[in-house]
């Protein structure tokens, strides 16, 4: 095991960088979003929960904060306890949209010259001022639902209105559909709201069978594995702590790291070293050429790509 403290930038970046995005590994989820504990396990993950026998402060001051928050399932109590009822309906492009949360699962109804479809409400992201609604969507796909819910208005809006693809150049900016690959969860959420993440996307069947062991930013997204740090405490004599306490601590980390390592979810701006799958590519953008860097700005979320478009379909 490395020495954690002082170690490089690039050392610790890279650690947190596969904490927060790249363990995981390939999940037998029958249903998509199934979340997968035991393959984080395997990686050296021990779970939240597993921290708090002897870290119980910090995990009441997590459990509750808007990183243990900021992805969570939808429920009765939750709607009850955050949402209010929608007044009338939405209207985008030729689709009319209601969400109902009265019943003991959530919907969003779509209406169209006749024709009506549900689209159930299956997890929320957020909530300092919006919160926003997954649903599945077919081939392991988590879609953000068109509706989200303002918090301090109180009421329901459109999701995707201020979702506008632009482009360098002066290029007319293209609004994004709900459906649109940049407002699916799989890949354009990343692993900012869950943690442990794999996207396990099979490019020859284009489905996703994405895991993730916990919603939410886990302590073990900032603290890294923390499994061995687990067993060395649980056998250490009492008060004597071992030099090496086999975990990440931030205390040695000089400004400059601190900034770095919440800026990769908080800049919203990041390098991809490893060039992603093409189809993935082609998921988050139309099309993007080196250098990799793609940013999304939220709640708007517009995607900027820093590189040449070709407009879609071209
Ligand atoms: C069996 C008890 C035990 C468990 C379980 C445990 N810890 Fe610890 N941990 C300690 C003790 C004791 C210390 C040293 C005193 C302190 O800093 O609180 C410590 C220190 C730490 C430190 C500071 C390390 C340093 O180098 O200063 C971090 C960070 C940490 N724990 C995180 C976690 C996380 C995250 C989990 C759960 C995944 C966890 N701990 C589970 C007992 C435990
Ligand atoms: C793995 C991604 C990730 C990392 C790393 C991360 N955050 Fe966050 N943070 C989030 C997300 C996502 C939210 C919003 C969750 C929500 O609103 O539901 C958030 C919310 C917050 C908030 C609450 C915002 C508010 O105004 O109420 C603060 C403060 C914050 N983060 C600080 C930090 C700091 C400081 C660090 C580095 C020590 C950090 N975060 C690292 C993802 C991350
Ligand atoms: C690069 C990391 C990153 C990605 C990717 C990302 N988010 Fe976030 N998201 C954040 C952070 C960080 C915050 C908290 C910002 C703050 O409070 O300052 C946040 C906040 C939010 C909020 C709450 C906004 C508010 O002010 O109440 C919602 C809702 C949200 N994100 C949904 C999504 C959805 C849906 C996706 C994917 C389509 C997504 N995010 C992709 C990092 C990310
Ligand atoms: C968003 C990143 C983040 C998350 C999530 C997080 N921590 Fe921390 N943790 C930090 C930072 C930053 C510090 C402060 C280090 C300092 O004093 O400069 C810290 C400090 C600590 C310390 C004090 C020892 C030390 O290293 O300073 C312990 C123990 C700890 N965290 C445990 C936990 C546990 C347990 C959880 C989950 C219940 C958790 N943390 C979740 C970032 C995080």
């Amino acid at each position: 095991m490395q020495k954690l403290h002082g170690s490089s930038a690039n050392g610790w970046m890279a650690c947190l960088i596969v904490a927060a995005w790249l363990v995981g590994g390939l999940g037998p989820s029958p249903v998509l979003a199934a979340r997968d504990p035991a393959t984080a396990k395997s990686k050296g993950f021990a779970g939240s929960v597993s921290c708090r026998e002897c870290h119980e402060r910090f995990y009441q001051l997590w459990s509750g904060s808007r990183h243990g928050l900021a992805m969570q399932p939808y429920t009765v109590e939750f709607a009850q306890r955050e949402l209010t009822p929608q007044k009338g309906e939405i209207k985008i492009g030729k689709s009319s949209y209601h969400a109902d949360i009265s019943g003991s699962t959530g919907y969003v109804r779509e209406r169209e010259a006749g024709s009506s479809k549900k689209y159930r409400i299956e997890h929320v992201l957020g909530g300092k001022n919006v919160y926003y609604f997954l649903t599945p969507l077919g081939k392991g796909r988590l879609q953000t639902l068109p509706l989200a819910y303002d918090v301090q208005r109180k009421e329901w809006f459109d999701t995707a209105a201020s979702g506008i693809r632009h482009f360098p150049g002066g290029q007319t900016g293209l609004s994004v559909d709900w459906k649109d690959p940049a407002y699916t969860f799989n890949t354009s959420c990343h692993g900012c709201h869950v943690s442990q993440l794999t996207t396990n996307y099979d490019l020859r069947t284009d489905t996703y069978s994405t895991t993730w062991a916990e919603p939410g930013i886990n302590c073990e997204a900032c603290h890294g594995p923390s499994e061995e740090h687990n067993r060395i405490l649980r056998q250490a004599p009492k008060g004597q702590e071992p030099e090496d306490m086999r975990i990440l601590s931030w205390k040695g980390f000089t400004p400059e790291q601190k900034n770095d390592a919440c800026s990769i979810c908080h800049a919203k701006v990041y390098p991809v070293t490893a060039p992603p799958s093409r189809r993935e590519i082609a998921t988050l953008t139309t099309s993007i050429s080196p250098p990799w860097r793609i940013r999304t700005s939220i709640p708007t979320a517009a995607i900027w790509v820093k590189t040449t478009p070709t407009p879609p379909g071209g």
